[in-house]
């Protein structure tokens, strides 16, 4: 089957583990963005032995509305259809509830620049075309210090139920998928700050993080692309509005 896949915040994390889960099929054309392009392509150059998929790569601020315009009227010159789009890109910076600065740059980059990518790729997405919004599990709910991450996650989860049903007609699915504790470079940026402030070493504010998993480790990035591949795969096709948790299990439990 041949399909095209745009995926933004492709450099790294879930965004590259799902790129390079498409990349294996020489059918596929990925379309992939993020604000690092430097990183991107250098990813790109270096699995070019095991890339089979065409592959090309873009610098783009998501949250920057004429200039996500002006690339997607270019895209549509390009191609006819984009069948998958995955949300990936996203930013997790702390916020004091005074801080309106961090507020504003949060909800642009993780609600407001999901939606406008969302929004233009419409008019590329045909029947029966897939959207995948990375959530978090702070998309249900709080932590100190994150009003403005867990407003653009809650706001992701109901862009996504309010979309799928507005899609529904045309067969088009639109899921979030809601990870914690995922293996990336955002959550060992997290635990370096969390380390900082401890006066603890990394090592240290791992162990100590993973005693407190109920299974005891990180979950890989490779394990949220196959929940991505599954709601992207013709087997998904009744899966609509929905917020799949992958956790670990942490977030019913303590
Ligand atoms: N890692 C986790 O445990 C975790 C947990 C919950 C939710 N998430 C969500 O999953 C998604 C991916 O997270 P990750 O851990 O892979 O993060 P990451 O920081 O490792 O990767 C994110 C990528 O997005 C890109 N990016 C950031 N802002 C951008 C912008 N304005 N325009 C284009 N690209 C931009 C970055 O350059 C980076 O390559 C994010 O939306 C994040 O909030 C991650």
């Amino acid at each position: 089957m041949s399909r095209t896949i745009l995926i933004t915040g492709a450099a790294k994390g879930i965004g590259r583990a799902v790129a390079e889960d498409f990349a294996s099929d020489a059918e596929n054309r990925l379309i992939l963005l993020d604000m690092d392009l430097p990183e991107l392509q250098r990813w790109v150059d270096e699995r070019q032995e095991q890339i089979k998929a065409r592959v090309e790569t873009h610098w783009a601020n998501i949250a920057d509305l004429p200039a996500m315009e002006t690339f997607f009227k270019t895209l549509g010159t390009q191609l006819d259809y984009v069948d998958v789009l995955v949300n990936s890109a996203g930013i997790c910076n702390e916020n004091e509830p005074e801080d309106l600065k961090n507020w504003h740059q949060v909800i642009s980059v993780n609600l407001n620049g999901t939606f406008y990518v969302t929004s233009l790729c419409l008019a590329l997405m045909p029947d029966r075309g897939r959207i995948i919004n990375m959530s978090s599990i702070l998309g249900r709910a709080g932590k100190v210090r994150n009003t403005a991450y867990c407003a653009s996650k809650h706001g992701i989860v109901g862009m996504t139920k309010a979309l799928a049903l507005d899609l529904a007609p045309r067969q088009i699915t639109v899921n979030a998928i809601l990870p914690a504790w995922i293996d990336t470079p955002m959550l060992q940026g997290e635990l370096a700050t969390q380390a900082a402030i401890a006066g603890l070493t990394q090592e240290q504010i791992v162990r100590n993080a993973k005693k407190k998993l109920p299974m005891r480790r990180f979950i890989q990035s490779e394990e949220v692309a196959a929940m991505v591949r599954y709601l992207a795969s013709p087997e998904a096709g009744g899966v609509t509005a929905q917020s799949l948790v992958i956790d670990g299990g942490v977030g019913l439990g303590m």
